[in-house]
């Protein structure tokens, strides 16, 4: 198989893999028992919070694990705002409309709550600009929560100067709070994350999308930031997030958190490298075909085409029959089309964006497996022209 959606999932790193071996069979202790198989799995918790909390540049109690990336964003959008809220500092909250569906629904449900949200553009290339933020802060701001990369088309946000925007308006608004929060899901391994740097409240990590293992995340959640618990129970990861906890699962986070922020540029030198041999290959080599989104400031791993005249679900699927497993960016269900959110808000035009294809490069990735798309695409992509031409011309007839 070549495997060109990272950003959908990665592999578990074998290090992750071995860490996590122990918990899934004679390690199997509870980390609230207080005896000694208790202590072990507690410790092995305490250890993976400490990693996770150097690698963020955070303090480990600002640290909770959680059941991935989903879970996180949920717990920090609805936990921040709802306390906010409860403490009367307002019920006004920003994010973006390129944001992944978790924080777009996230939203959603907060204006079922009754929260006033803002949704920010952004520009053809995909990017958010801060003075927007800045222009959109109101007096019941309370939460913004903004993506640092986006997952369909790679841009990167300015989440730094969107923390100094909020930071001079409250500063001139008698220190009136308004709490960032970030989806880094897809940063680790390709961005420095530093929680200070970004000057970020609150930020999410899924752990599988950085080589750890699936159904596991991270929430950094800054000291002394109102949040109330999305979930309610025992008194686990510091009274927000009850629930036994995952040890394997947190075990194998930290591992692969700590391996993917190492070693980030080259990295993403190299595998940036592969992306552009891939880019230039496509357009090289099939006619009439659209890069969308950014070629600067953006993820190195991520390339995103829209090939005119064929249905992206159609390529997608004549790429699986070569063993390729690339992403469509449209979704079809239950026969109707449902254009990338992402892509509508870049203006990207529909004819366009029926035809995107999302191929997001890993750590594993080789110049063999780039050279192998483009030995396959050129030809796929004309025999479906070919076909959509065919049928478009055999409707066209009278019957
Ligand atoms: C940017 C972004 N945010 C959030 C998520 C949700 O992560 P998970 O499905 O692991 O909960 C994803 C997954 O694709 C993502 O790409």
């Amino acid at each position: 198989m070549i495997y060109l959606d990272h950003a959908a999932t990665s592999p578990l790193r074998p290090e992750a893999h071995a860490a996590m071996e122990p918990f899934l069979g004679e390690t199997f202790g509870n980390p609230s028992g207080l005896y000694a198989a208790g202590r072990e799995a507690q410790s092995a918790v305490d250890r993976a919070r400490s990693t996770a909390a150097q690698c963020l540049r955070a303090r480990p109690s600002e640290i909770i694990f959680t059941s991935g990336g989903t879970e996180s964003i949920n717990a920090a959008m609805v936990g921040i705002a709802y306390a906010m809220r409860r403490a009367d500092c307002g019920n006004h909250v920003i994010t973006t409309a390129i944001e992944h569906h978790a924080g777009i629904h996230a939203a959603q449900c907060l204006e079922e709550l009754g929260f006033e949200v803002t949704y920010l553009p952004c520009d053809r290339s995909g990017h958010v600009r801060a003075t927007d933020l800045a222009a959109a802060l109101r007096p019941e701001t309370v939460l913004a929560s903004v993506m640092l990369a986006n997952n369909e088309v790679g841009s990167l946000q300015p989440i730094a100067d969107m923390a100094s925007a909020i930071h001079d308006w409250a500063k001139r608004h008698g220190g009136h709070r308004v709490m960032l929060h970030t989806d880094a899901v897809q940063a680790p391994g390709w961005l420095e994350i530093d929680v200070n740097a970004l000057g970020v409240d609150a930020l999410s990590l899924s752990s599988h999308k950085f080589g750890g293992p699936k159904g596991s995340g991270v929430l950094f959640l800054r000291r002394a930031t109102p949040f109330r618990p999305l979930l309610h129970g025992g008194g686990q990861e510091m009274q927000k997030r009850a629930g036994t906890e995952n040890v394997a699962g947190i075990v194998g986070t930290a591992t692969a958190l700590a391996i993917a922020s190492s070693g980030i540029s080259e990295r993403s030198a190299r595998v940036g490298a592969l992306r552009e041999r891939l880019r230039e290959g496509i357009v090289a080599g099939v006619p009439d075909v659209l890069v969308n989104g950014c070629q600067v400031n953006c993820l190195p791993n991520n390339l995103n085409i829209s090939f005119r005249g064929i249905e992206s679900e159609a390529l997608v699927a004549a790429l699986d029959a070569h063993g390729i497993a690339v992403s469509s960016g449209s979704a079809c269900s239950n026969s109707t089309w449902e254009p990338s959110h992402v892509l509508m808000a870049m203006g990207v035009p529909i004819r366009q964006a029926v035809g995107s294809v999302r191929f997001s490069l890993g750590e594993g990735t080789t110049a063999a497996d780039v050279d192998g798309v483009l030995a396959v695409l050129p030809r796929e992509v004309a025999r479906l022209r070919e076909a959509t031409t065919a049928i478009a011309q055999h409707l066209a007839e009278p019957a």
